[in-house]
């Protein structure tokens, strides 16, 4: 299981992307909000560019954005495996297919209360699953119990339609609710680590 931070609550992104660069880590999470989608803002591509100097991990993109086909350029100049767009947002098979045309790993989002009956007609597009285990929009929220039952709903999915995406997770993960978490193959835990002083002490805590 491979762990990806977000820096969503970090007070100082700079300093807490490069210390995160110095742990094992696999890749840094970047939520992405146009405050349409969901209705905090994150900051414009102007300032997220500047991540590639603070850190040479690579990114695992979360756009939380209405329409993501604008967002994809900027993102595939980085140091992008992944940009993950949601089910629920406009254009997907159009704004998957582009992801793809930059050579970059393409993942599909699907929030809480989101049917996996959704995500279906992508499937043949997706190299990465992202289950929303707390409604997207901010840091710090409770982990969402019923998305142990997504995880399984997933796995038979993908069994039925012999396929195999990455299933990554995202929400409330911590050293407690990282149990529920151990079928995925990525996840995402962001205030758990951040909120800490030491952030290597916390991630050997959810592998
Ligand atoms: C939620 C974001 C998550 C979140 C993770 O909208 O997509 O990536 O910031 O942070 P924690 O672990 O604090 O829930
Ligand atoms: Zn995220």
């Amino acid at each position: 299981m491979l762990i990806s931070v977000s820096f969503l609550s970090s007070k100082n992104p700079p300093k807490d992307i490069k210390k995160l660069n110095e742990t094992d880590v696999d890749y840094i999470h970047v939520d992405i909000m146009d405050g349409k989608f969901v209705k905090n803002k994150t900051m414009p591509f102007r300032e997220m560019k500047n991540i590639d100097k603070y850190t040479s991990k690579r990114l695992d993109v979360h756009l939380m954005v209405e329409n993501a086909y604008h967002y994809i350029k900027d993102y595939a100049s980085l140091n992008s495996e992944y940009i993950t767009i949601h089910v629920e947002s406009d254009n997907v098979k159009e704004n998957l297919l582009e992801i793809k045309n930059y050579g970059i790993k393409a993942g599909i989002a699907i929030n809480p209360t989101t049917s996996i009956k959704e995500i279906v007609p992508y499937l043949p597009l997706v190299d990465q699953i992202l289950i929303m285990s707390v409604e997207p929009g901010e840091g710090g929220q409770a982990f969402i119990k019923e998305s142990i039952d997504k995880i399984k709903e997933v796995k038979v999915l993908l069994k039925e339609y012999k396929i195999n995406p990455v299933i990554n997770i995202d929400g409330g993960i911590n050293d407690q609710t990282i149990k529920y978490c151990r079928d995925c193959d990525i996840i995402v835990s962001g205030s758990f680590i951040i909120k800490s002083d030491d952030f290597q002490e916390r991630i050997n805590k959810l592998r």
